[in-house]
């Protein structure tokens, strides 16, 4: 029994005013929230921007959540998350739009007004407060009784395994325990909205994975609504509902994270997720269509796209003998690490990165060739690196026979990777192309 489950096993009436029972599930069906999400819960941005003098950190943003979902703000750093964030919970006054949770426009509201709880990038904890009277803090200024807040305090310092520090101050914890402590803080709160700024970013990975996943089946046993704003793609892959990712305080996308993996909407987008990124190379024009830039041997795509960038994900890419089709290419090098390796590659004037499984025994300076499906040719626009509805040439062969096989030397002796039993799904009609194998 994890802990998330021990939380909800001892979840008592008290824990959320709005919980009347009413949004149980009807008998015979399994609970899957013990709060069901309330349109209370809704969160819309028309239009919201943040200006300092002349600095724009948020440029005119929307976005609706629904009730119950979980939505991560992803982007580099200084993109507008924390803004966008701190806008949302009050914290910080919009410039221009509107705010909207509910039915309510909290646009020019105090934090306190809104009802929702944060964990901050900054764990902003009180020095002088042991880590027990900062984690019930607000219970105490809401005025729940003493006996209550124990037996919450209890359950949400196990959660976050902060039951021995109770006592300490914020200054004698690690970076970890303080996010811990702020993470607590927020959970106890029980408010049915709470905004999350990076707060996993300094524990290790053990308890990061286990914070994530803990995180996640919290929301969703409370049904509670979360924006959730990070940097690392394999948090926003793994929680979220829905991904907003930012770049120079604009959206460049709003989608799963199987659209944004699948189908990037700019260059910006098809870099952002995925490790290693997405390849982008340049395409020029060539006799029979458009062909990597320096590589004038193989097009990839018909005319129509020279001139603009080609994305191919590292794992779509097919290694294959130098006298096999497809498009010529050089091994570079090789970085092996465990499951699969990396492997660097010339083609004309451009590099590329292909994952392989295992360790394959490559040379560097040996040439091969390099294939792909039509569904993993991405294109985007030179000028504003916008997705461009371009169908690129299908250049995996008909059938996975002709692939190389491992421990069957080539005619170079190099290498080649078997992708055999990938190729047959995909040739026999797999809909998912592009899914993370
Ligand atoms: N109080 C402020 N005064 C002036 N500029 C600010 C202020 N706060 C933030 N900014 C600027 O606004 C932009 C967005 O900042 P924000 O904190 O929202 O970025 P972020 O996406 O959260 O980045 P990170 O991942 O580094 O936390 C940055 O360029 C930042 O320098
Ligand atoms: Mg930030």
């Amino acid at each position: 029994m994890t802990a998330m489950q021990r939380l909800d096993g001892h979840r008592g009436s008290s824990m959320n005013p709005d919980n009347n029972n009413q949004n149980q599930a009807p008998r015979g069906q399994p609970p899957h929230r013990l709060v069901g999400p309330s349109d209370s819960q809704r969160i819309r941005l028309e239009a919201v921007s943040k200006r300092w003098g002349e600095s724009v950190a948020v440029d005119g943003i929307g976005f609706d959540v629904v009730p119950g979902e979980f939505v991560i703000m992803l982007g580099p750093s200084g993109c507008g998350k924390s803004t966008t964030l701190r806008m949302i919970a009050g914290l910080e006054q919009a410039s221009a739009g509107r705010i909207h949770i509910g039915e309510r426009d909290v646009t020019y509201l105090p934090p306190g007004d809104r009802g929702i709880s944060m964990v901050f990038q900054s764990y902003a904890l009180f020095p002088h407060l042991s880590v027990a009277d900062n984690i019930v803090f607000g219970l105490r200024s809401r005025k729940v009784p003493k006996a209550e807040r124990r037996e919450r305090l209890a359950r949400v310092a196990e959660l976050v395994d902060l039951q021995v520090y109770l006592e300490r101050k914020p200054a004698q914890l690690s970076g970890g325990q303080r996010q811990r402590v702020a993470l607590a803080r927020a959970i106890i709160s029980e408010h049915p909205i709470c905004l999350m700024d990076e707060p996993l970013s300094n524990l290790d990975a053990r308890l990061r994975g286990e914070m994530r996943r803990e995180i996640k089946a919290l929301q969703q046993r409370l049904g509670m609504t979360v924006i959730y704003v990070t940097h690392d793609q394999v948090e926003a892959m793994s929680m979220g509902d829905r991904v907003i990712l930012m770049q120079g305080g604009k959206i460049e996308q709003d989608g799963t994270p199987a659209e944004l993996y699948d189908r990037p909407a700019t260059a910006f987008a098809a870099s952002f997720i995925g490790s290693p990124a997405m390849n982008l190379v340049s395409l020029a024009a060539a006799a029979d269509g458009a062909v990597i830039e320096g590589e004038p041997r193989c097009s990839v795509a018909s005319h129509e796209a020279k001139g603009h960038w080609l994305g191919i994900r590292p794992e779509e890419i097919y290694l294959l003998p130098a006298d096999a089709p497809g498009v010529p290419a050089e091994v570079i090098d090789a970085e092996y690490l465990g499951a699969d390796s990396i492997v660097r590659l010339k083609v004309g004037s451009q590099q590329l990165r292909a994952r392989l499984d295992g360790k394959p025994a490559l040379t560097a300076g040996s040439p091969c060739r390099l294939q792909w499906r039509s569904e993993a040719a991405h294109f985007f626009a030179a000028e504003d690196g916008q997705r461009l509805a371009i169908v690129g040439h299908d250049l995996a062969a008909p059938s996975g026979r002709q692939r190389f096989q491992p421990g069957r030397a080539g005619a170079e002796g190099n290498v080649v990777q078997e992708r055999e039993a990938q190729a047959s799904s995909h040739h026999a009609g797999n809909d998912t192309p592009g899914v993370n194998r």
